[in-house]
């Protein structure tokens, strides 16, 4: 990315509008500081209102008019919803669930990501895009579609089952390959042809769930296909601009590693929930991954409400500051630009009660001023730009494993990746140390500490990679049901968790979920009692040491957290779901242990404190999301970038507030 500014903006969707409002539009984004538009994203109707006829007139007044404002323009291809022309004299355009519903046009997304005719379509309407518009100045990036894998996460149509085919006999080359790593000898499920495998349709009972996970394989991948089939298009016409296509936080049906590896610049959709307390953990978490897909560098958030959003059941306004403060833990967490949906707030269709930056209610109102004060602001910040977060801790996540965990048939369906990896983040995020997400595979000696919560389904190099690291001195937290199967989701024999043991040094034996209603407790070697919850590991000690054990049931008195030494590292086993006080006591030991410092010590309750670097110039966010006034210490001199302000010693935050400082 190469922008003079941090990047303020959102989607734009003129189309909606008539063409006067369009002059007010670009004056009123000026006087705003919006710097960037993403524009089109659903204008494929307006561009080719029917099979023959492309009109560009429009979007060629608009170009030039925004360019004439300063106004830069993020063009996408409009191909997330399909015109109904397209959809009439194609119907195989539209997606088909599991049971065999076709799910038809009249919303968006109805698309089914192996139709050839969709494909066709969608490639010409990016050529032609690409041609008409990649040398003109307005335009700085492009973007892809719009939140691939969401609305429709898989279609099961018959020429999604070719497709899937296809996608297997590449993977597998034979059928006796395909049988062995899907163990069909189990229910007689041999295949003796290609034709007679399907997707895993609506069935009686439970589906094989080596098939399921290939599917949620080929699914992800089939998305990623057809960002990559208009990628290239881009590219040939524009191969100096950056393409992008928005993600949506933690979504578990694309893999985002492999998304992320195709992209130019990772972008973001975020909608917390501020009804919820800790919406400011789930979305730092959100954040930190999008700084992780991306190896640490800039990512764009690339939408967020201004206020309130309109999909929930019920929907909170931000209230006032609070959009300030999402933007800036974005910011604060990587981010090189602040984007909303959208700019002006819609007058008709299904989301005319989202709001915009510029509501129904014209400029006099409180969003607006508090949109345009923020835009105004930020250039303050143009010395952060390119800068980089740095993190000591990382969490593992994979996709694939996410997949396998969550799939049914198992000792307790209760069990869901994501609630586990907020247990180890939100003890973290309290005491301000910074955690990336890492793939399990990836180069994990760069952090002083990998979390590996629940880490069910290892392939070989996955158990040679965490091994590796711990046996070369990192320190390893590792949850339940971990090292369990390997990539075919079959049972890796010989003790759980098989591949693990040795560096664990202990054996489960096994499992004991409980129902929703029953905890268990337990106690640590220093005395601290805590409650346990969903799930116990019945552990054996080997080389391992106990630190806390359970305290009630049949394996009373047995080993619930362990502690090893392997090689010249620590691995710390966690065969419960501990408390809330139970996780803070264990993260804050193994804290200790692997010398990881918080950014402050004593920063006061309500306090995220972030760090940004670049070269020899570091940034301090500091973001108050307590309702009182605080002093915030900060140990070094240095300067507040949006107040002008020198700092020494400390900075004095109100409710909501932020600073960022330049420190000396
Ligand atoms: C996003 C989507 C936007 C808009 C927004 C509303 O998920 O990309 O087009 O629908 O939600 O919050």
């Amino acid at each position: 990315m190469n922008f003079p500014h941090l990047i303020y903006g959102g989607d734009y969707n003129p189309e909606q509008w008539p063409e006067d409002i369009w002059i007010e539009d670009a004056r009123l984004m000026q006087e705003a500081g919006v710097n960037l538009v993403s524009l089109g994203i659903f204008a494929w109707s307006k561009i080719q209102p029917t099979q023959n006829e492309f009109d560009f007139d429009w979007l060629d007044r608009l170009m030039d008019l925004l360019h004439a404002h300063g106004v830069n323009v993020n063009l996408a291809t409009p191909t997330a919803s399909p015109p109904a022309w397209l959809v009439r004299g194609y119907p195989d355009v539209l997606p088909v669930t599991d049971t065999g519903a076709t799910l038809w046009h009249g919303s968006r997304r109805h698309y089914c990501p192996h139709s050839i005719s969709y494909r066709k379509h969608a490639a010409e309407i990016a050529a032609r895009l690409a041609e008409r518009y990649t040398n003109h100045p307005a335009l700085k990036m492009w973007h892809v579609d719009n939140e691939y894998a969401s609305g429709v996460t898989e279609c099961f149509c018959d020429a999604s089952a070719a497709a899937f085919r296809e996608w297997l006999k590449q993977k597998y080359s034979s059928l006796d390959r395909l049988n062995e790593s899907w163990g069909t000898t189990f229910w007689s499920q041999h295949y003796s042809d290609w034709e007679e495998i399907h997707p895993p349709r609506k069935a009686p009972a439970a589906i094989n769930p080596s098939q399921q996970l290939d599917w949620a394989r080929f699914n992800s991948d089939s998305w990623l296909a057809c960002f990559d089939e208009q990628k290239a298009i881009l590219n040939k016409f524009s191969p100096n601009l950056p393409v992008t296509t928005n993600f949506m936080g933690f979504h578990k049906p694309a893999d985002y590693w492999k998304f992320a590896s195709h992209e130019d610049v990772v972008s973001n959709d975020n909608y917390p929930d501020t009804f919820d307390p800790e919406w400011m953990v789930q979305s730092g978490m959100i954040c930190d991954l999008m700084r992780s897909l991306g190896d640490r560098h800039p990512w764009i958030l690339m939408e967020q409400s201004p206020t309130h959003v309109n999909w929930r059941q019920r929907n909170p306004t931000k209230r006032p500051g609070v959009m300030r403060l999402c933007s800036y833990q974005a910011i604060a967490r990587g981010a090189d630009g602040v984007m909303f949906f959208q700019w002006r707030a819609s007058k008709a269709g299904a989301e005319k009660h989202h709001s915009g930056m510029l509501p129904h209610g014209g400029t006099d109102t409180r969003v607006w001023r508090e949109v345009k004060a923020l835009g105004n602001e930020l250039p303050k910040l143009d010395s952060v730009l390119a800068s980089q977060v740095k993190a000591d801790v990382a969490i593992v996540l994979d996709w694939e494993n996410w997949w396998a965990l969550e799939l049914d048939s198992k000792p307790s369906n209760d069990l869901k990746l994501l609630p586990q990896l907020y247990a180890y983040y939100k003890p973290l995020f309290d005491c301000n140390i910074t955690v990336d997400f890492a793939h399990p595979e990836s180069d994990l000696s760069r952090y002083k500490l990998v979390i590996a919560p629940n880490l069910y389904m290892v392939n070989d190099s996955t158990v040679k990679n965490i091994n590796r690291y711990v046996e070369n001195g990192g320190n390893l937290v590792m949850s339940f049901f971990s090292g369990i199967v390997d990539q075919n989701e079959q049972i890796r024999l010989d003790g759980y968790p098989a591949p693990f043991r040795e560096m664990l040094g202990l054996l489960v034996e096994e499992y004991a979920p409980y129902p929703e209603t029953l905890t268990n407790t337990i106690r640590a070697t220093n005395g601290r009692s805590f409650e346990c919850m969903l799930w116990s590991d019945v552990i054996h000690l080997k080389n391992a040491k106990a630190i806390a054990s359970y305290e009630q049931d049949y394996y009373a008195g047995s080993a619930a957290i362990t502690h090893n030494t392997f090689g010249k590292g620590n691995a710390f086993y966690v065969g419960t779901v501990p408390d809330k006080n139970g996780m803070e006591w264990l993260l804050e030991q193994v804290c200790r242990m692997a010398d990881i410092q918080p950014i402050s010590t004593n920063a006061p309750a309500g306090v995220e404190l972030l760090q940004r670097v670049n070269g020899n110039s570091s940034f301090i966010f500091a973001l108050n999301h307590s309702n009182e006034k605080v002093n915030v210490p900060i140990e070094r001199r240095g300067s507040d970038l949006l107040t002008g302000t020198e700092i020494n010693g400390s900075v004095a935050l109100e409710p909501s507030g932020v600073a960022v400082i330049q420190l000396k």
